[in-house]
């Protein structure tokens, strides 16, 4: 039996402007038990809509979707409590300190005597010196993990994370995924939304991609990796991109990066640069990458594959750094969040 099944899983929202808003147009995907699946997209995408409806926080317009075999309508308790979700955005009670709000989630549930899972929770999010702190007076990244540990009070078997390293800093990254991969090794399934595909790359066996609420790829990560370009020529430049260039470069400021297919390839890119007498600098060809991956399957389900990138998803400055965020990928069709 599945750990999650999504069955056909179709979502309109009413809008009085523009006539319905599909979100969501017949999701058809199983996740097995065990699995670390990750489930990617640009934003608008419907990731958020697709864990609403697992959740039981939004209704699906038609289809059926299920958690170890229990409807998450018409069994909704039973499907619920298997599972632990992690919302994208922060919300939270703030009349409580962080040990009375995990024991109130705990009571939720119906579970009783948590102290030692509430006490492991705390220490492994490293939130064991802020229990009694007012949730008011916690940090963002502190009531991120705090969202993390109120999914997980009740031992979900199924546990959902949406963007939760979201402008997020890279210690709680590290700390978050080293205890979540925990979880998965000693047996729960894992569903995760990241815009960071490092991390999607190092830590989900299978990954499906949606873009304007449909699949367009599942497929195990490493044969994702495999059907990519297998190169990337990378440089800095100052000046104007030659017209060649266009449309097939990712830019980031002054860095370009083209997927190659072989060393032919690379020399003609190198050749039009020479010709163009253009100055580049840093010239280096690595591996593509499954953010590689993502713009390729992103590009060819869109109309256009220039991508430029900006400061990255997060909205907080002081995080992120290190890991590589999904750029927007500017394709008619898309919708903003
Ligand atoms: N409550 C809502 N009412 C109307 N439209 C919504 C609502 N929630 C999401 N949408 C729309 O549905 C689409 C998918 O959104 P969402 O599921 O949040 O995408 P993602 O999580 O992939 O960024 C977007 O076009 C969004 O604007
Ligand atoms: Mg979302």
């Amino acid at each position: 039996m599945p750990a999650i099944s999504f069955q056909s899983v179709s979502k309109s929202y009413p809008s009085a402007r523009s006539g319905p808003i599909n979100a969501l147009e017949a999701v058809s995907f199983d996740i097995q038990d065990g699995e670390f699946f990750g489930l990617l997209g640009p934003n608008g995408a419907g990731k958020t809509t697709l864990i609403s409806i697992l959740a039981g926080l939004a209704r699906a317009s038609s289809g059926r979707v299920k958690v170890q075999g229990l409807d998450v309508q018409a069994d909704y308790a039973a499907a619920r409590r298997r599972l632990g979700v992690v919302p994208q955005e922060l919300v939270f009670d703030p009349f409580f300190n962080v040990r009375e709000a995990l024991r109130i989630q705990s009571g939720y549930f119906g579970v009783k005597n948590n102290e030692g899972w509430i006490n492991e929770l705390l220490e492994s999010l490293g939130l064991a010196d802020k229990a009694n702190a007012n949730m008011r007076q916690l940090s963002g990244g502190m009531k991120r993990r705090m969202l993390v540990a109120q999914a997980l009070v009740h031992k979900p078997p199924v546990i959902v994370l949406d963007e939760p390293t979201a402008g997020v800093d890279v210690e709680l990254r590290q700390t978050l995924w080293q205890f979540v991969a925990g979880l998965n090794k000693r047996g729960s399934t894992v569903l995760l939304t990241t815009h960071y595909l490092e991390e999607a790359e190092a830590l989900c066996g299978r990954i499906a991609m949606l873009k304007c609420g449909r699949v367009v790829a599942l497929e195990r990560t490493s044969e994702l990796l495999k059907a990519a370009s297998s190169n990337v020529l990378r440089f800095k430049i100052d000046s104007e991109l030659p017209p060649e260039f266009k449309g097939r470069a990712r830019v980031t400021g002054r860095i370009v990066q083209l997927p190659a297919h072989d060393a032919h390839e690379i020399e003609r890119y190198l050749a039009i640069i020479r010709q163009a007498g253009l100055r580049v600098e840093d010239v280096e060809v690595r591996k593509a990458d499954l953010e590689d991956v993502f713009l390729d399957v992103m590009a060819k389900h869109g109309e256009t594959a220039a991508v430029v990138s900006g400061a990255g998803p997060s909205q907080d400055p002081k995080a992120p750094s290190g890991g590589s965020a999904v750029h927007e990928v500017t394709s008619v069709g898309a919708r903003p969040s």
